[in-house]
């Protein structure tokens, strides 16, 4: 391990940050009205799965290649596939492409919050709620103000450090956000009509289960694990050797999997309780119609909500920010103040741009996580599964049975589910 690079202090400060880095809008969001879409528990169920038989895995191969080696994506595939060096760099712009358009929509949270903390939804109808978001998000120096205010908290935690920075705000903020998703759970349950909410995410229609479906399920569960950008294994480059790769990565995707769960209960049935409004994906989801929702539930609601979804965005951008600022320090020795100092004003001006172009934001959306986030992924485990040794990757597993449950996972199935969502995406 480069010195000075920084280390998670203990196992749990690690699986919170990864957690973190999974959890985020995309559970919020996307899952929710995804699984409404897509046949309720039926869509959960091809979820589980997609999420047991191949992300698993990913994390597992991406997650090798930062332990075994201690370096950061570029220099984690040189030292283990030098020929496929250049593919660090994919990873690298990815993260950074990410963490540009990903603030913009973390400010709209940090500016809803900033709003529910003065009462400024109490009342609210559906009409003036609509009039709220397209107020805030065409008004250009709030849109900016709220992106630079958003990018700065990321880069001053970032700039604190592995341990003291991502380590100590993750291990303090997702506890934290799993008992605030909880709370708005129990509330949104509590609530009369609620159960067709419940109705929505469980009943389960199997006809539903097309190829678009199936593709849809991988392609939110890569996104949901931050999969294929370098941030499973940037983190993990940052593990202590005795640590276990194998839990880290059940934790992570089983903390992953229950928030999503958990915050389609939140959001669902808090929807269907009020009568004419329609679940949707998106930003139309979280910044109209559950403000409606949720201030009709008391001034406490909107705030523990929006607090939530900003810490959820702030831990993933965090690990997508860290991913450009360890490639600088591992390979450019520079300074982690110089390397944030760089990332922080790069990311300003193609999140600016995002934020002022919708069409520079959806390109960078597509880019990131139609063709980046599946390539980057598939040279992961192409190397973990076909170029490494047998005995190499082996190491970093303690059980003999889970490595040849990898092996073959990563050999034979990742490659093709990859390629498949590939394919279906850019059709
Ligand atoms: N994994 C992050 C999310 O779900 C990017 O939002």
């Amino acid at each position: 391990m480069a010195a000075g690079r920084g280390s998670f202090n203990s196992r749990f400060a690690a699986v919170m940050a990864l957690a973190g880095s999974a959890i985020g809008l995309g559970n919020i969001w996307r899952f929710p009205y995804m699984v409404g879409q897509h046949g309720g528990a039926a869509f959960i169920i091809v979820y589980l799965a997609c999420s047991l038989l191949v992300s698993l895995p990913v994390f597992f191969a991406e997650g090798f290649l930062g332990k075994s080696t201690g370096l950061s994506a570029l220099g984690a595939l040189e030292k283990k596939a030098p020929r496929w060096r250049w593919a660090g760099y994919v990873s690298i712009i990815a993260s950074f492409v990410i963490t540009s358009y990903y603030s913009v929509v973390g400010g709209w949270s940090l500016d809803y919050f900033i709003r529910s903390l003065g009462g400024g939804f109490s009342g609210l109808s559906m009409e003036n709620s609509t009039e709220v978001f397209s107020r805030m998000s065409s008004s250009h120096v709030e849109v900016l103000a709220a992106f630079g205010a958003f990018l700065t908290l990321t880069a001053a935690i970032v700039l604190a450090g592995v341990e003291k920075g991502i380590g100590l705000f993750s291990k303090v903020m997702m506890p934290l956000l799993f008992v605030m998703i909880v709370v708005i759970v129990v509330k949104s349950l509590s609530l009369p009509g609620a159960s067709a909410g419940v109705d929505y995410l469980l009943k389960p229609d199997f006809s539903r289960l097309d190829a678009p479906a199936i593709a849809a399920a991988l392609g939110q569960s890569f996104f949901s694990l931050s999969l294929g950008v370098g941030c499973v294994l940037t983190y993990c480059s940052y593990m202590k050797k005795e640590d276990s790769l194998t839990a880290t990565g059940m934790w992570t995707v089983l903390f992953d999997t229950i928030f999503a769960i958990l915050a389609g209960f939140a959001v669902m049935p808090a929807v269907f309780s009020v009568q004419g409004l329609e679940p949707g994906a998106g930003p139309s989801l979280v910044y109209e119609t559950l403000p409606v929702v949720f201030s009709q539930m008391g001034p406490l609601v909107p705030v523990v909500f929006f607090l939530a979804v900003l810490v959820a965005a702030l831990t993933s951008s965090i690990s997508m920010f860290e991913v450009v600022v360890s490639w600088l320090i591992d390979e450019k020795k520079l300074r982690r103040p110089v390397a944030v100092l760089l990332v922080y004003l790069a990311a300003l001006v193609l999140g600016s741009l995002c934020a002022l172009l919708p069409r520079v934001f959806s390109a960078c959306d597509f880019a990131a996580s139609n063709i980046f986030m599946t390539f980057g992924a598939l040279v992961f485990v192409m190397v973990a599964g076909w170029l490494l040794p047998e005995h190499d990757v082996r190491r970093e597993f303690s059980s003999a049975r889970v490595f040849s449950i990898f092996r073959f996972l990563v050999k034979w199935v990742c490659p093709v589910a990859i390629l498949s969502i590939a394919i279906t995406n850019l059709l």
